[in-house]
């Protein structure tokens, strides 16, 4: 049986979600995570270098299992590798995976809002 592109595409997603705002995500294997992440249409997601030089993209992977490419020393320790946390960019899925964004990414993901819904100022 021949499978179409989409048929195909959805059985090789994986949900990636993300704690801090209970948001999720597909990505397929052969993507990195915040290239998936940046087509969820949410503001605020930075571009940054995309190749693991930069920093910019670090989260902490909670759980689920992943590749990673070369991440720079830098942004990310060996230790701190090994306890999850990594550069988005250089993180490829191979199951559902639940992460937290951390760093400079918190910023932009996880709006602090002060305002209540019934605040005038
Ligand atoms: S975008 Fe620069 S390290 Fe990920």
């Amino acid at each position: 049986m021949l499978m179409t592109d989409a048929v195909r595409d959805e059985a090789q997603n994986f949900v990636i979600t993300i704690e801090n705002t209970g948001e999720s995500f597909k990505c397929q294997p052969d993507r990195h995570l915040i290239s998936a992440m940046s087509r969820m249409g949410k503001k605020g997601i930075p571009s940054g270098c995309q190749g693991g030089g930069c920093g910019v993209c670090k989260i902490q992977i909670n759980s689920g299992v992943y590749d990673t490419k070369k991440m720079s020393r830098a942004h990310v320790s060996a230790d701190e590798e090994a306890s999850g946390s990594v550069l988005a960019c250089r993180v490829f899925p191979r199951s559902d995976l639940s992460l937290s964004v951390i760093g400079k990414l918190q910023k932009n993901i996880v709006k602090k809002s002060t305002k209540t819904p019934w605040s005038t100022s």
